[in-house]
């Protein structure tokens, strides 16, 4: 009670002073906590070293092709990247240069467990690896912040159908255990999955090997199902053996641009996007937090399943057992979040991927907008509103562990362009905090460093520093967003005392 009285009053006071769309300067709450992410195929190198098993990267992009050509562009690949597998004393450094809190980095599964099956063994070296980035982060006063998954599977779980065969998820458990009993000692921060609607729903996880139809998508539920089931098991886990000696929290992390209304004024419109939040953002958050999908989705799917003649829905169910053992199962809610799209409603149209199945359709980008030399939009005011949206559906502490600016390989030192971007954006997070009163405990810029952008490999450079990839020493640079983010990082936001315009 005493907080909704206190958020109004600051929503109405922004209103009555015309705030919401201006600059404002105020900062973050003392607590907020600031940090830099990457992920471990993208930066490590090292893909062979140690013991080492094969990922299905480390696969696809030396073997795999689609119609003859390469899968990332001029067949790059990640063996060695960044090197960070023997540069992350480096890497540390620049954290700690930056004044980050934390460090969001990945672990390498098949460093750790070479085959993905705890039963066939697990890497020693690779586990001492870790031991020693986690040791040395500490020692520069950095909080480890760790992803268990980021898109790397270990390649024989990748020929055995990936994240379509619930035996998957017995695997991940596995591999969580030794991860929890080796590291979480010293690591309080957990992710289970990081952007799950882009692997489950993207063809080179699995569909590579198993293709789905895009019509009538069946398979990227079925991924999503098991993911659900193996972040619950592991969270379940880590809740009843490890929590009570390590105190940590573990989240998941999902991807979610904003649908924006094409016409706001339109409640037609506002219901798509309602709709497109639910089946992007909903569709992992609403099982962890209430135990079943949105019910928009249920009724949605189930319907077309039927009338496509099926005897069973597309998306499947949780049983009572396992409505058990999902719901409740999550410390925070982690957002990656890049952009803005336009959508309308659409009921007629046919099934196509996720947006057929939600009765919507995207709209070309909004004439005004300004977007990324990549293509992207960019559009500040989406973070705001897709915070605010998982604030009011969810009431949750909201950790935001990805956002950030691309570029293509000829990214320069000076880039402005970024700058403006980390402003813009983080400005629009505190407003999302300040004037609507969401509960964002953390902002993490993408990217540390400029890294492998998988199937575009090195062309994009998201870095906050550059790394000079014909440099045999690999040698990384501080852009100016780098410098830029580290007042506002010493700031906690934007008081007045550094107003610069
Ligand atoms: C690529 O294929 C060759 C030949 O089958 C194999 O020896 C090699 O291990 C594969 N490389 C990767 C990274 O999967
Ligand atoms: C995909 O599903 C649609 C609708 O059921 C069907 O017409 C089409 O043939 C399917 N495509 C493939 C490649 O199976
Ligand atoms: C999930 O748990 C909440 C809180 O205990 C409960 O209110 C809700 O009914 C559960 N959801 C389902 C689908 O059982
Ligand atoms: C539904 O039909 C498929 C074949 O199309 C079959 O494999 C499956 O067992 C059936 N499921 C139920 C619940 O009857
Ligand atoms: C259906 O949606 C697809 C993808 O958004 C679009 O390309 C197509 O034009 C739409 N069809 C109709 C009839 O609106
Ligand atoms: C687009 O970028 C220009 C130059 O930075 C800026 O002045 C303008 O406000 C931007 N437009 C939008 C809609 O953000
Ligand atoms: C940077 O690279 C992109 C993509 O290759 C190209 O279109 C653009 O012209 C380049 N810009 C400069 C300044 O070289
Ligand atoms: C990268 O390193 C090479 C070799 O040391 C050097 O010639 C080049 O100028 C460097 N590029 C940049 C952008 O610093
Ligand atoms: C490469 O790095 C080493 C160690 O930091 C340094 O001694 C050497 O001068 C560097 N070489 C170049 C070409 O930058
Ligand atoms: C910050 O600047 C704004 C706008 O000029 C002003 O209204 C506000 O009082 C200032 N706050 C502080 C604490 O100085």
């Amino acid at each position: 009670m005493l907080k909704f009285v206190f958020l109004s009053v600051l929503l109405l006071a922004g209103g009555v002073k015309g705030q919401d769309d201006e600059f404002l300067y105020d900062v973050f709450p003392p607590d907020f906590q600031w940090g830099v992410a990457t992920s471990a195929y993208q930066i490590e190198g090292g893909a062979f070293a140690d013991g080492k098993g094969l990922s299905n990267w480390d696969y696809w992009s030396h073997n795999g092709s689609y119609e003859g050509h390469c899968n990332v562009r001029d067949c790059q690949n990640g063996d060695v990247g960044g090197d960070s597998y023997h540069k992350f004393r480096e890497d540390a450094a620049l954290i700690k240069s930056m004044g980050a809190d934390f460090y969001r980095f990945s672990l390498s599964w098949a460093r750790i467990v070479p085959t993905g099956r705890v039963a066939d063994g697990v890497n020693q070296a690779g586990i001492d690896h870790y031991n020693e980035v986690i040791d040395n982060l500490i020692a520069e006063g950095i909080t480890p912040f760790i992803t268990l998954y980021h898109w790397d599977l270990p390649l024989p779980l990748t020929w055995d159908g990936s994240w379509l065969n619930e035996d998957i998820i017995e695997h991940f458990k596995d591999y969580a255990r030794i991860v929890f009993e080796n590291y979480g000692d010293r690591v309080k921060l957990w992710l289970s999955f990081n952007e799950p609607h882009v692997f489950c729903f993207a063809d080179w996880t699995y569909a590579y090997l198993n293709p789905f139809n895009w019509t009538q998508p069946v398979k990227p539920y079925i991924c999503s199902h098991n993911i659900l089931k193996a972040h619950a098991l592991a969270w379940r886990m880590y809740d009843s053996e490890f929590r009570p000696t390590q105190g940590g929290k573990m989240g998941i992390t999902l991807n979610c641009d904003w649908p924006e209304p094409l016409d706001p004024a339109n409640s037609a419109h506002v219901e798509a996007s309602d709709r497109s939040m639910h089946f992007h953002y909903g569709l992992y958050a609403n099982p962890l937090l209430r135990g079943e999908y949105p019910p928009i989705m249920r009724s949605l799917i189930d319907a077309k399943s039927e009338a496509e003649g099926r005897n069973e829905s597309r998306l499947p169910s949780f049983d009572a057992e396992w409505t058990q053992i999902v719901n409740g199962t999550l410390d925070f809610l982690g957002l990656n979040h890049y952009f803005a799209y336009k959508v309308v409603p659409d009921d007629n149209n046919e099934s196509i991927w996720v947006e057929g199945d939600a009765n919507i359709h995207i709209e070309p980008d909004d004439e005004s907008w300004n977007h990324t030399a990549v293509g992207w939009p960019i559009t500040p005011f989406g973070i705001r509103k897709v915070v605010k949206w998982i604030a009011d559906e969810y009431n949750y502490p909201i950790y935001i562990t990805e956002n950030g600016y691309g570029h293509w390989e000829n990214d320069t030192f000076n880039d402005p362009i970024r700058v403006e971007f980390y402003k813009q954006y983080i400005n629009n997070v505190l407003r999302a905090v300040r004037l609507d009163g969401a509960d964002v405990k953390s902002y993490t810029a993408w990217s540390l460093l400029d890294n492998y952008e998988w199937a575009s490999g090195y062309s994009v450079r998201f870095g906050v520093h550059h790394v000079n990839y014909t440099d045999p020493n690999l040698t990384r640079t501080p852009k100016a967003s780098a410098m830029y983010l580290k007042v506002v990082f010493a700031d906690n936001g934007f008081p007045n005392a550094t107003r610069t315009d």
